[in-house]
């Protein structure tokens, strides 16, 4: 059993404490499930509450003041949810984690919130964080005894974007991927890491996960903080960064 939580990258090693509580969330509920994608979601939800964190509640602001969320979640039998421009709920990464057992994969705007109110979700007003960017979007990957894996991502955004703007968070390849192999994700500047379709390419490059990450990182220049973390079906759990990243990892 393994996991491995992120609070951000560009967030200050001050909120370590957030991301360790996240971290010890998603043990005790894969130490009692066994269970990647209930772990996972768990520790991402503990963020998510964590008004420190770009995420749920602590969300940063779109240029008009609102806050719109992305998620995504996904698990290596295949499966994966992804939510866009989500407003007035809580916890982005249930709505997303709902997602994995219906046919359509991903939703944006209305259809999400429509979805969301379906599903029993209700509506919350979500504050936001004025303080500006405090770092970017918070996740985690886990992986079960029986070596499944699941990822689970949830973000704010970037300060200073419009609204409908769409991050690397809940691109499939971009900002997550999960497979047999490996479970993947990443933070930072969203526009550049979709440009660079990060965590797939980080997969490809290597199976050695320290190499791949330390490659993924620098294909971005230095200036635009990126960061990654991920755990491969080989035993491997790591995480790489051009820029403070607060992360945990627990493992047995
Ligand atoms: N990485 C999150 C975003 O750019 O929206």
């Amino acid at each position: 059993m393994k996991i491995i939580c992120h609070g951000g990258a560009g967030h200050t090693p001050k909120v370590q404490d957030g991301v360790d509580k996240a971290a010890e969330e998603g043990w005790k509920i894969l130490k009692k499930t066994n269970n990647a994608l209930l772990a996972a979601t768990a520790a991402t939800i503990v963020m998510e509450d964590d008004f420190r964190f770009n995420a749920g509640t602590g969300s940063c602001l779109r240029d008009d003041g609102r806050v719109q969320n992305d998620a995504a979640v996904a698990t290596s039998d295949g499966k994966m949810g992804a939510i866009t421009n989500l407003q007035d709920f809580k916890n982005p990464v249930l709505v997303a984690r709902e997602l994995l057992d219906e046919f359509v994969t991903m939703l944006a705007g209305e259809g999400a919130i429509q979805f969301a109110l379906e599903k029993g979700f209700k509506k919350t007003k979500v504050i936001g964080s004025e303080k500006g960017w405090t770092g970017d979007t918070v996740g985690a990957v886990a992986q079960s005894s029986d070596g499944q894996i699941a990822v689970a991502s949830s973000t704010g955004g970037v300060r200073g974007r419009p609204v409908g703007r769409v991050g690397d968070t809940p691109l499939w390849g971009s900002g997550f991927y999960c497979d047999k192999n490996i479970g993947i994700l990443a933070t930072g500047v969203g526009e550049a890491i979709t440009e660079q379709l990060m965590c797939y390419r980080v997969y490809q490059y290597s199976e050695d996960l320290e190499e791949a990450m330390n490659w993924g990182v620098k294909l971005l220049p230095k200036d635009v903080g990126v960061g990654i973390i991920g755990i491969h079906s080989n035993g491997q759990i790591y995480g790489s960064s051009n820029t403070t990243m607060p992360f945990t990892i627990i493992k047995d």
